[in-house]
């Protein structure tokens, strides 16, 4: 045996006595996995053994590690590895026809009367609603008349500061200068859309993709090719480029980190190789990046921005994820578009709210905004893990789930006779808000697959929720 085959068997023997222990039911989904230095002496192997192995079952979503306090064992779902082709034809532009569904999604997505799995973010009750409150009613006394007045675009000067420095946390340049506030990352993307691409011109998406996108490329009577995507590192760039070669993309808009629903998060070198590809065909890319700092790992992955030296890329973000989505604040640093984007922004919406933009200004210039995102971050990894251990305990044999880097939600495969605009009514029967896997694509690929919110507490009501959702995905067998 060579040295790498003793060192790849020794990982093989403490996977497997981890495997093992959960298999058995001495490990449970929650628990803490042994430590290093017990296992170690336990099966007369080194720390670092130990450790490799870890990071490697890590890496299969067996465990998860968490910073300072060890590794712990997940929920046991397969993660989804491999989305079965449909009968949609990827590399086909689409007009996007959704009719009423979309509508009747959003209008239940947040009825308080329903189990709160149909919205993407997390509930207020995980925000520092007091604090905002505060520092709300501080810049009102402080400033009644400007908080009152119109704040042209670009917008605000101190908020636009702020979010620039919070760019220097990834090693990406990003100047006050080069920021425009929008109302919320909907407008963002929205007016990026115009920028750079006009009717009956083709966007190239993600598939599965945020389905507000493909309702904004509807309305805009763009059309959509839909790029096969990997459920684990994002965008399939040699299909992208396919794409490019047989079609006049004028445009790509996706999520580089945490995209929605999929919950896909491409590795750093994978976003360099997309913004370098886009660049020699001189093809914008309009980043998608309201889940960049609701991540899980213990570095922040960075925005697509960061690698964008020939000033392509048009990155989209909010407050809405992490703060308050009421307050309707986001930004676009649009690169050379900038001044495009001006023009459609003063034109279409003018201003965006002052009150709300001094008032995040204040929040953030405080420093209780990282406090804040470090709590966040730690309460929506528990709240998605377990969400992952509900649905194992209550879905039927053969359902799927992915394990995402970040943000709240999940993307659930369920076994292929169940339909989710089926589930989606038989839900709200028992007041349960989902959203039906058929609208995160222009073409039916989807109909079996769900989103679920994980980002309202785990109380027990919506424990109950879950489970009686998977008693009735459990049903739509065969029925
Ligand atoms: C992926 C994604 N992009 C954009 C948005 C829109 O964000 P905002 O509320 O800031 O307009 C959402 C909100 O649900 C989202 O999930």
């Amino acid at each position: 045996m060579t040295v790498s085959q003793q060192q790849t068997y020794k990982y093989d023997q403490v996977s497997r006595y981890i495997n093992h222990l959960i298999e058995k039911g001495d490990l449970r989904p929650g628990d803490k996995a042994p430590s290093l230095r017990k296992l170690s002496k336990q099966l007369g192997v080194s720390i670092a053994t130990v450790s490799q192995s870890y990071v490697n079952l890590e890496d299969q979503g067996v465990l998860t590690a968490r910073p300072q306090s060890g590794f712990y064992v997940n929920a046991r779902v397969e993660q989804i590895s491999d989305i079965s082709s449909s009968s949609a034809k990827p590399g086909q532009p689409r007009r996007v026809r959704f009719g009423g569904l979309f509508e009747e999604v959003f209008r239940n997505a947040n009825n308080p009367r329903l189990a709160p799995f149909g919205t993407s973010n997390p509930s207020m009750d995980f925000m520092p609603v007091k604090s905002l409150t505060r520092a709300t009613r501080s810049i009102i006394s402080r400033h009644p008349q400007k908080s009152m007045d119109y704040l042209f675009p670009p917008g605000d000067s101190k908020l636009r500061k702020q979010i620039a420095e919070r760019y220097a946390l990834t090693n990406t340049r990003v100047n006050a200068k080069d920021i425009i506030i929008t109302s919320g990352a909907t407008e963002a993307l929205s007016i990026s859309l115009r920028t750079v691409a006009r009717r009956g011109d083709i966007i190239a998406v993600e598939s599965p993709t945020y389905f507000a996108v493909l309702r904004m490329i509807e309305q805009m009577g763009m059309l959509a090719v839909e790029i096969e995507t990997d459920p684990v590192t994002g965008l399939d760039l040699e299909a992208l480029e396919e794409a490019f070669d047989t079609m006049d993309i004028k445009a790509v808009l996706a999520s580089p980190n945490t995209s929605n629903p999929l919950g896909s998060q491409m590795p750093e070198d994978k976003k360099r190789a997309l913004v370098n590809l886009l660049a020699e065909r001189d093809i914008p890319l309009i980043e998608d990046d309201v889940y960049g700092s609701v991540y899980f790992s213990e570095r922040p992955p960075r925005p697509a921005k960061s690698y964008d030296l020939n000033d392509i890329v048009l990155s989209c973000s909010s407050f809405s994820k992490t703060l308050a989505p009421g307050h309707r604040v986001g930004w676009v640093v649009a690169g050379r578009y900038h001044n495009k984007f001006l023009q459609y922004k003063q034109a279409w919406s003018s201003a965006t709210s002052s009150i709300s933009q001094l008032a995040i200004a204040e929040f953030l210039s405080s420093g209780q905004y990282d406090r804040h995102l470090v709590r966040l971050r730690i309460a929506m990894r528990e709240q998605v893990e377990k969400g992952r251990y509900l649905i194992a305990r209550s879905f039927p044999e053969g359902t799927r789930v992915s394990n995402p880097p970040g943000g709240s939600v999940l993307w659930v495969e369920m076994p292929s006779d169940c339909d989710s605009i089926d589930i989606f009514n038989r839900a709200l029967e028992h007041n349960i808000a989902i959203t039906p896997g058929i609208l995160f694509s222009a073409t039916r690929r989807y109909r079996n697959f769900l989103r679920i919110n994980c980002g309202f507490p785990w109380n027990d009501a919506n424990v109950e929720a879950l489970g009686k959702l998977g008693k009735i995905v459990s049903g739509c067998k065969g029925g």
